[in-house]
């Protein structure tokens, strides 16, 4: 097989939970313009159905755009149900949803730190664990977990963000071992510094965002293209030997 043979998709099923906007939907482009068929969900049917429309635009296999709140068991299990049922596979599941909030500790509200870690950290599991048995059964499967530089790293005023990603850290190096044996992948991919509505506060404050950004051995912010080739890599056979690893896109934050 020549190599950029590996990186295509074609025949292969992809969901992208959050994948109305930022690196969902970018991730979402990268997989349907290497052949997948992409089906991106958020919160918000209406705007994951309008990314579909623009994935198809740019001339990629997009799906559907579907309304799930990570949040809801209820509403993960019908979403890898309506997948199933529509498309008969799921080969690749990628967990981009997220928030973030952040006050230095005293002040964090405890509403605030269990919406965090309930959409990154629990809703992760919630859909790491409905799809599980369909990816097992199938004896093949790349799960991709969106957790961040941050996972691996501190920074200030970001306990419950920093606490949910390296848990996703830690549930996808366990769920390497629990799925490897099915021929099941599951990497996570680590961010760093991308310009999204995740960073509308940050940006809200010019000081805190060059100083986030003068953080990376780059001194700049990402481009959302940047995500899309390490995204497509752990998504395709290009990986094949890869699971458990945290793959970080951090521009160098996390080296110095
Ligand atoms: N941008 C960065 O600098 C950066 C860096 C490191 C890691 N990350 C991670 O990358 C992932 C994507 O972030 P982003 O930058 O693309 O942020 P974004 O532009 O704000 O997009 C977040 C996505 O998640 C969805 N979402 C939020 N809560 C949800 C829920 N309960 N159920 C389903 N979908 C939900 C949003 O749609 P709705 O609100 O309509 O539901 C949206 O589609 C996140 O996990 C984030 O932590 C981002």
């Amino acid at each position: 097989m020549d190599v950029l043979s590996q990186f295509r998709l074609d025949g292969r099923v992809a969901v992208v939970t959050g994948g109305s906007k930022g690196l969902g939907k970018a991730m979402g482009l990268a997989l349907a313009q290497a052949g997948a068929e992409v089906v991106l969900c958020s919160r918000h049917g209406a705007e994951a159905s309008q990314a579909i429309v623009e994935i198809q635009a740019a001339g990629g296999r997009g799906g559907a755009g579907l309304a799930c709140d990570v949040t809801d068991p209820a509403a993960v299990e019908a979403l890898v149900e309506r997948v199933r049922g529509q498309w008969g596979r799921i080969d690749i599941w990628v967990n981009s949803a997220g928030i973030n909030i952040r006050h230095p500790i005293e002040d964090f509200p405890v509403a605030d730190f269990e919406r965090v870690v309930d959409v990154n950290l629990r809703g992760t599991w919630l859909c790491c664990r409905a799809v599980s048995r369909v990816l097992k059964e199938q004896g093949s499967g790349s799960v991709i977990n969106v957790a961040s530089v941050l996972g691996t790293i501190g920074l200030r005023e970001r306990t419950a963000y920093c606490a949910s990603k390296a848990g996703v850290i830690g549930l996808t190096r366990a769920l390497a071992l629990e799925w490897a044996s099915s021929g099941v992948r599951c990497n996570a991919l680590c961010p760093g510094p991308f310009l999204t509505e995740i960073n509308q506060a940050l940006l809200d404050d010019p000081a805190k965002a060059r100083a986030v950004v003068g953080q990376t051995a780059f001194q700049r912010w990402a481009e959302l293209r940047e995500i899309q080739g390490p995204a497509l890599f752990l998504a395709s056979d290009a990986s094949s030997y890869m699971t458990g690893a945290a793959l970080v896109v951090d521009g160098g934050w996390s080296v110095a």
